[in-house]
Parts: structure tokens; C-alpha cells; sequence
């Protein structure tokens, strides 16, 4: 028998498809030096009882206490890391306003170092503090400071794909926050690249960097067609925001009488690494091109309330066979919990489905089976956004990282409502998908190595 650098004992949940959660019950998870789950045994396994004979009372040896449950660790497929700053404010006007009025204000700012960490080291902080071991990082247009984000993941042992943004094209940047040209930004952006995997080779659960144009709007032709270069030399992933709001649909029709996922995929900009945030507009045939190319879509439901003008429809994308998973978009989104877009994303769908105008009779108000469960929403937070980076990552099973958060249902000050000993655990699941507050986050590792310990 193999030795384990780490044995954990208890009950995990975890995705086995999109609609099916898998209640692993009492099982042994056997990490490796690699902090890759080499063993998931099972109660009923032969090896169980010779396992725990000689784990229990090393020190590696971790049980779970009563009330205390395993999830994989959550993936944030876009996160603003800046806009941080600005969480939980400016939500008062549309996407381009919100942009030009609040956001690249805020993110020109990052050309200051010491600002630029303060906001970084709290928010990397924040999300491991919410159960999020994986984050898709849009930083801002600034090499170095793009850099001391990843230099931060890689310290606080987040996995961090993370990418320099690119906005060049002086009809739709301000002057004060843009790349100089579209050389510098090509340069910039190659050399930040290199950069960040010779940083990654030092750490254990990797960092990645990622060819970032922002969106089309504010890219010229150039800059699309050399980032979708740099993405094929480095073999990068690739993030952008997709037709996402009525504006942003219709200036890219305008620009290239197509809609955003042709013209992207015309730039070498989808692919198996690439994820597009939002989405909303993709029609059929854009599906179809996201299914063939395996490009996977950052669904956000709670900015989608503020800027998209409309809903996701998930269930429907995801019966195209669409790889999808779930992002904050903070701060498009105020929250940078992924248990709160989980809600969203159910509770948006649900009103997808019936509708919302009450003048209207029921059978013309909505958009007949769009609902999500929320066994679904934690799909996307989980194995859907490992399968969109194309990484081991979200799933508790063997050859997956040991990317977990151990929840606490019995912490005094956020106790969820468990009154029978026996209670059927998927309802627990559920509670835990609906209730848990960051108070009820006890733990969490990623790559074998513990990076969050709550102490109150
Ligand atoms: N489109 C271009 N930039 C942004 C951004 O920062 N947030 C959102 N939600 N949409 C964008
Ligand atoms: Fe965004």
C-alpha cells in the first residue's frame, strides 16, 4: 500500500453530472505529495478498515466532526480583481456608463503598487474566506501590477488564472486608462505571460496566465488578432466578455456584422481555455460554435441583474452541450461569494421560466423549462468550472486536486437549521447550498495545502 501524505475522513458531496450530486458517506480521501486525490475508499472498500488502522492516530490523519461536511473548493470563473475596490457600489446606471463613470476611474488606480496590493491581498483573502480555491482573474491594463496579483495567488496558495487586460482602442478607452498602443499592449501582454509561468514553476497548485482582450469594444482588429497569437504560442486560456448586454451585442453586430462569438472565433480567440463571461445573447448557432470548440461560458447571475438586460438561459445552453460555469463578476456582481450567484443563478432562472410582467397571462410570460436546480448551480460552481478551465479541479474523486472547504453546520453564531440526527443528507446538502455564511467555512486546502483557517 502506497503512503499518503494526508488521509481525510468524512462525508463529501460532490457532482457526478449536472443534475446528480454524489453523497460520498463516511468515505477515506488518500492525498498524495502531489495534493492529488490518489484513493477515495469507501466504507464498504476492502482497504477501509487497514487504512484507518494505520492512519488514525498519525498526525495526517484528519476526521471530521459531527456536523462537519466536504465540498470541493468553488471556481470563480470571473472575478474583477480591482473592481474589489469598488464592491457594493456604483450599481445605479448601465454597463457603458458604469464603465466610463466608475470603473476605469478605479482601475487606473492600480498603476499605483501599494494600492494595487492592499486591494489584492484582501480580496484573494475574501474569496479562500468564501470557499473559492480557483479564481479567473481579470486584473487591469498595468504589466506590474497584473503580475503582483499572480505573485499574490501563488504566495496564498489560490490557484489564480489571471490576465492582463487589453484595451487599445483610443475611440473607446479614455486616455487615462489604456494601453499606450497596440504594440506595447502585444508586448506587455507576451511578457507578462512569460513571466507568470516562470513564477509558476515555484508554487504547487499553479498559476496560470491568460490572453485578457476585454471585450471587443474597447480592442482594435490588431490587438484581437495578435492576443488570439499569444494564446495559440503560449497555449494560454483565453477571457473576454461576450455579448453581453443589448449595447455590447449590438456594437459588435454594427462593428463586424456578426455577433461576438463569430468574431472571436475569427481572431483565434475560442477555444477548449477559453471562457466568456456572460453570454446572454449567444443565439443558436453561437451555441453551437461555443459547443464545437469547446469554449465555456462565465455565467454571473447577480451582475447579469444589473447589466445584461435579460437571463442566462442555462438549461437551455447547457442542452446545446455548452460547457458552463459560475462567476461573481465582482464588482459587476457586489457579492464575492459563489454561494450567493449558486442562489441567483436558481432564483433567475426560476423567473426566466414563469416570467415576470404580472399583465401578461401566464402561458406568454415566461420561457417554458429554463429552471435550474440547486443541485445544478453547485455543478457550475464545482465540476462545471473545472471542466470550462480544462483542469482536475472541482470534482472529490480520484486523479481530481484536493481542493476542499469544510463546512461547519454547527457553529453557534451561523447554525443551520438541523433538528433530526438523521435527516436525509441530501437535504443537508441543500441547507448548506442555501445557508452557509462564510462564519461556517471552518477550512480550506487546495492542492493538499491548507489555506484558510477560520479561528472565530
Ligand atoms: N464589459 C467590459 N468590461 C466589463 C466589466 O468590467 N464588467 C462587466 N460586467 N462587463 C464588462
Ligand atoms: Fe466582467
Amino acid at each position: 500500500m502506497s503512503e499518503y501524505t494526508q488521509i481525510f475522513r468524512g462525508t463529501a458531496f460532490s457532482s457526478k453530472s449536472p443534475k446528480e450530486v454524489l453523497v460520498l458517506k463516511d468515505y477515506l480521501f488518500c492525498i498524495n505529495a502531489d495534493g492529488m486525490i490518489e484513493k477515495a475508499v469507501a466504507p464498504e472498500h476492502v482497504d477501509y478498515q487497514s487504512l484507518l488502522n494505520r492512519y488514525q492516530e498519525k498526525e495526517n490523519f484528519h476526521q471530521l466532526a459531527d456536523g462537519q461536511y466536504f465540498l470541493p473548493g468553488f471556481i470563480d470563473l470571473h472575478v474583477h480583481a480591482p473592481q474589489w475596490a469598488q464592491s457594493g457600489t456604483a450599481l445605479d446606471i448601465p454597463l457603458y456608463d458604469w464603465l466610463n463613470t466608475y470603473t476605469f476611474p478605479i482601475e487606473s488606480k492600480f498603476s499605483d503598487l501599494d494600492f494595487a496590493k492592499e486591494v489584492y491581498e484582501d480580496l484573494v483573502n475574501t474569496l479562500l474566506a468564501n470557499g473559492t480555491t480557483t479564481s479567473l482573474y481579470f486584473a487591469t491594463v498595468h504589466k506590474e501590477a497584473s503580475l503582483l496579483l499572480a505573485e499574490i495567488c501563488a504566495e496564498k496558495g489560490q490557484r489564480g488564472l489571471v490576465g492582463k487586460v487589453v484595451m487599445d482602442d483610443p475611440e473607446q478607452t479614455p486616455e487615462f486608462y489604456r494601453d499606450a498602443n497596440t504594440q506595447t499592449a502585444l508586448a506587455d501582454t507576451e511578457e507578462f505571460i512569460i513571466a507568470v509561468k516562470e513564477l509558476a514553476k515555484s508554487t504547487k497548485q499553479g498559476v496560470y496566465p491568460v490572453v485578457t482582450p476585454r471585450f471587443i469594444p474597447s480592442c482594435t482588429d490588431g490587438a484581437l488578432k495578435g492576443l488570439g497569437e499569444l494564446a495559440a504560442k503560449y497555449d494560454t486560456h483565453i477571457q473576454s466578455h461576450c455579448s453581453e448586454s443589448d449595447w455590447a451585442h449590438s456594437y459588435v453586430q454594427e462593428r463586424f456584422n456578426k455577433n461576438d462569438a463569430f468574431a472571436l472565433n475569427d481572431f483565434g480567440l475560442l477555444g477548449d481555455k477559453a471562457v466568456m463571461a456572460h453570454c446572454n445573447f449567444l443565439n443558436d448557432e453561437d451555441a453551437q460554435l461555443f459547443a464545437e470548440t469547446g469554449t465555456a461560458i462565465g455565467h454571473c447571475p447577480i451582475s447579469n441583474a444589473y447589466f445584461a438586460n435579460s437571463v442566462l438561459p442555462v438549461a437551455h445552453l447547457h442542452e446545446k452541450g455548452v460547457d458552463i460555469g459560475l462567476g461573481t463578476d465582482v464588482s459587476g456582481g457586489f457579492s464575492p461569494s459563489l454561494y450567493d450567484n449558486a442562489r441567483q443563478t436558481v432564483m433567475s432562472s426560476r423567473m426566466l421560466e414563469d416570467g415576470v410582467d404580472p399583465n401578461l397571462s401566464a402561458d406568454k410570460r415566461g420561457l417554458p423549462n429554463s429552471r435550474v436546480t440547486i443541485n445544478e448551480a453547485f455543478y457550475l460552481a464545482t465540476s462545471g468550472g473545472g471542466e470550462s478551465l480544462s483542469l482536475p479541479i472541482g470534482r472529490l474523486q480520484e486523479n481530481y486536486t484536493w481542493d476542499v472547504q469544510i463546512i461547519d453546520t454547527k457553529i453557534p453564531s451561523a447554525k443551520l437549521p438541523i433538528f433530526d440526527a438523521n435527516e436525509d443528507l441530501s437535504d443537508i446538502f441543500q441547507k448548506i447550498m442555501y445557508l452557509v455564511r462564510p462564519e461556517n467555512i471552518r477550512e480550506v486546502w487546495v492542492q493538499g495545502n491548507k489555506v484558510h483557517n477560520r479561528i472565530n
